[in-house]
């Protein structure tokens, strides 16, 4: 399943997800400003949507989205936007359209997004890696030097990004530019949330012997009827999936060089064979994957997933 045509209101679309508004949900509806996110089986690697999708992935990507979740409301850590991931409650569907959406929707209370991706790093890998090379520090934090690819940080750090526009590539800001953007006071609480949440999930994660070296948060403003905000702010979008996060098994970690992952670090490096071989140039349109990648692809989100909640 790669596109979704409901007949509900204001239809968008993401690199992964369908979006639509909904003005009431559940049965009997309630009242509510409410979106409707559909994952479906599209596969973005390097901000570009492959042509392949991935059969399952939008099911496995939501499951485990709510699944963490639950796990951070029951510890109080965030509020978040699930209201429901029953296809059931989405009004004025078919069965047949419920049924294409069923196992990967969710009903989320409607948000003004907080234009930055809250990202949390506890290891040193991908952009955080380049930059340390670099300069020793990751967005403004500096770090002890005779780190290797793939350590753990001291302590986890908190390395704010831009949202970018379709097409273009986030942008590592560092905290005080996230706090000229969009301010301070509301910065100071997603900092203190995200890396709430990281630590809480990191050492959830390791007894289940997954390491979750970094990962993305999104958060909002939430939004009633009228589009005024009430006042809350809330976890968004997805958290803590293989799209958001970098996942490493812990048996086999061993820094000074590339871990082997459960994410989609292993889309990517197929694509970067390509890319060394002149088969593509990390624009759009991306290129096609093989059937094996794309069932190595699966196999590890999978794997993930059962590690953490099964
Ligand atoms: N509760 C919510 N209210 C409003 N918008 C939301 C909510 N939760 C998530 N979103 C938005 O829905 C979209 C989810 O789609 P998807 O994950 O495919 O996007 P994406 O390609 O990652 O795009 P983006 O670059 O905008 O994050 C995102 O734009 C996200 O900000
Ligand atoms: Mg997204």
């Amino acid at each position: 399943m790669v596109r979704t045509d409901l007949p509900l209101a204001h239809r968008r679309e993401g690199k992964v997800r369908d979006i639509y508004d909904l003005d009431s949900w559940g049965d009997p509806p309630r009242a509510q400003s409410a979106v409707l996110l559909v994952a479906t089986d599209r596969l973005s690697a390097f901000d570009v949507v492959l042509p392949t999708a991935i059969p399952g992935k939008g099911a496995l990507l939501t499951r485990m989205s709510v699944a963490w979740f639950e796990w951070i409301e029951r510890r109080g850590l965030a509020h978040t936007h699930v209201l429901s991931g029953d296809a059931a409650d989405v009004p004025g569907l078919s069965d047949d359209e419920r049924a294409q959406i069923a196992g990967r929707c969710v009903i989320g209370r409607r948000c003004e997004i907080v234009a930055i991706e809250c990202v949390v790093r506890g290891y040193l890998e991908g952009s955080g890696w380049a930059a340390y090379q670099r300069s020793g520090s990751v967005c403004g934090v500096p770090l002890p030097a005779g780190l290797r690819r793939g350590d753990r940080l001291p302590g986890a750090i908190f390395t704010p990004a831009t949202k970018a526009a379709a097409g273009e590539h986030d942008e590592n800001i560092g905290y005080e530019r996230a706090c000229e953007g969009v301010g301070e006071e509301i910065m100071r609480t997603l900092r203190d949330t995200s890396l709430a949440i990281y630590e809480a999930a990191h050492g959830y994660a390791h007894e289940r012997g997954v390491i979750l070296a970094d990962t993305k948060f999104e958060f909002g403003h939430e939004v009633d009827e009228t589009g005024a905000r009430t006042g809350r702010v809330l976890l968004a979008d997805e958290a803590l999936t293989p799209d958001s996060s970098r996942f490493w098994a812990h048996e086999s970690w061993a820094p000074g060089s590339e871990q082997a992952s459960f994410d989609k670090q292993y889309v990517r490096e197929y694509l970067q064979s390509a890319v060394e071989r002149g088969e593509w140039d990390k624009t759009a349109p991306g290129i096609a994957l093989p059937d094996e990648v794309v069932a190595g692809t699966l196999a590890r989100y999978e794997e993930a997933f059962a590690r953490l909640f099964v």
